[in-house]
């Protein structure tokens, strides 16, 4: 739909404020945070490194990287009651429903956190640190898994891993992970790291703009996508039919998530990056399936609407042929976007400007008031 005058709907190519933490070069399909290219920090780097490099703006010395991955450690534990609360929240609930409700319930335990302005980058470790228990927690009893430990041997990927599935993850399950939370980390002004912003333009605190951010993410157009895109697949069963389906889809004007960008007109690199994780994967799993899949549906899409795969489209087979269920991709999704959430509030209060837009009025105006007994229809 054409947008009425005056009005940019989506908020699209509005430059919102000024920032130095994540470019996105959507023609060129560059994507940087503070000034280092995702394709090396992807390739050299760790989560551990890039969420220190987005709070600080700078990548971390050996011992400052000791530092907060002992940090990360330390936090992993949950207050006892928040233990108990999520233990009793109904089973059949969403994972990241329990994600929103237990960070909005975590401020709670944490009060010198939440005064106004008091947020720091103590409080976007702790939260960074927590997420991965908080889902692993609910999920594990679901599952019927034993409770989680702290681990503080392991990195975050491989807690995560270890988290959702309860067993130690090899090197290159591991390392998959890493990969996928460093390119998941900060995408500039993406709805979900909006609307955290939002929250902290009012002066309020961390936790309530992680939480309005959870409660983003959750929306399939954003955060859902991956888990949509495994839907496909099972839909499509062998890589013969891709072309059926995908193109049935197509004519119904459905859209074939995983594909398309508000930003990248080209492909976008995190989806260059994650492609050949799930061959490398798939590979090592002796299960190429859902990789020889989505390189069809690839070609069909491409093929018949022009269109580029996202970060999405490969991330969920990756995290599949680990053993993780398809609704906890979104709160992975959000255990590192977290690290870029954080990081922006944190800019946001460094140079406040309460964010409030204005909208065109298309209403009636001078309606005369009725007094209810005399209003008929
Ligand atoms: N499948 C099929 N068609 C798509 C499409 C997709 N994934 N993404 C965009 N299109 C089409 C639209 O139907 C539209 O076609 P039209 O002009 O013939 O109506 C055109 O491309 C432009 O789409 P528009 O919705 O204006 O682009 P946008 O910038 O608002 O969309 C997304 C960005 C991400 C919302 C969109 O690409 C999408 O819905 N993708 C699928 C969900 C997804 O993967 N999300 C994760 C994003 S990282």
């Amino acid at each position: 739909m054409a947008a009425p005058s005056g009005v940019q709907r989506g908020l699209e190519d509005v430059v919102a404020l000024e920032s130095r933490i994540c470019f996105i070069d959507g023609k060129e399909g560059r994507l940087i945070y503070q000034g280092y290219d995702i394709r090396d920090l992807a390739a050299r780097s760790t989560f551990e490194e890039v969420a220190y490099l987005l709070w600080y703006g700078r990548l971390p010395t050996a011992s400052q990287l000791a530092d907060l991955r002992g940090r990360f450690a330390q936090l992993r534990t949950l207050p006892a009651p928040l233990v108990e609360r999520i233990e009793s929240m109904p089973l059949e609930s969403t994972p990241m429903d329990v994600l929103r409700t237990s960070v909005s319930a975590l401020a709670l335990f944490e009060p010198e956190e939440t005064k106004p302005g008091a947020s720091s980058i103590g409080g976007a470790q702790r939260l960074t640190a927590a997420l991965p228990t908080i889902i692993g927690a609910f999920h594990r009893r679901r599952a019927g898994l034993g409770p989680i430990r702290p681990r503080p041997e392991l990195s975050q990927a491989a807690y995560l891993i270890y988290a959702l599935t309860d067993r130690e993850p090899s090197e290159l399950e591991a390392r998959a992970v890493d990969v996928a939370l460093i390119l998941h980390a900060d995408h500039e002004l993406n709805a979900s790291t909006f609307a955290a912003r939002v929250t902290a333009s009012t002066l309020s605190d961390l936790y309530s703009a992680v939480t309005s951010a959870i409660g983003t993410l959750k929306g399939p157009l954003h955060g859902g996508a991956n888990e949509r895109v495994m839907e496909l697949l099972n839909e499509i069963g062998t890589p013969e039919l891709a072309e059926t389906v995908v193109k049935e889809k197509l004519s119904k004007h459905e859209r074939i998530m995983g594909f398309g960008h508000r930003v990248y007109k080209v492909e976008d690199p995190r989806a260059t990056i994650l492609r050949e994780w799930s061959r490398q994967i798939g590979e090592a799993k002796g299960n190429l399936r859902y990789y020889e899949r989505l390189r069809k549906v690839e070609e069909v899409v491409h093929r018949e609407k022009g269109l580029y795969p996202n970060v999405d489209l490969y991330s969920g087979s990756i995290y599949s042929l680990l053993g993780i269920p398809h609704d906890l991709f979104t709160p992975i999704f959000a255990a590192s976007r977290v690290a870029g959430w954080t990081a922006h509030v944190l800019e946001e209060y460094q140079d406040l400007r309460l964010i409030r837009p204005t909208a065109k009025y298309v209403g009636p105006i001078d309606l005369t008031y009725v007094p209810v007994a005399e209003r008929s229809g």
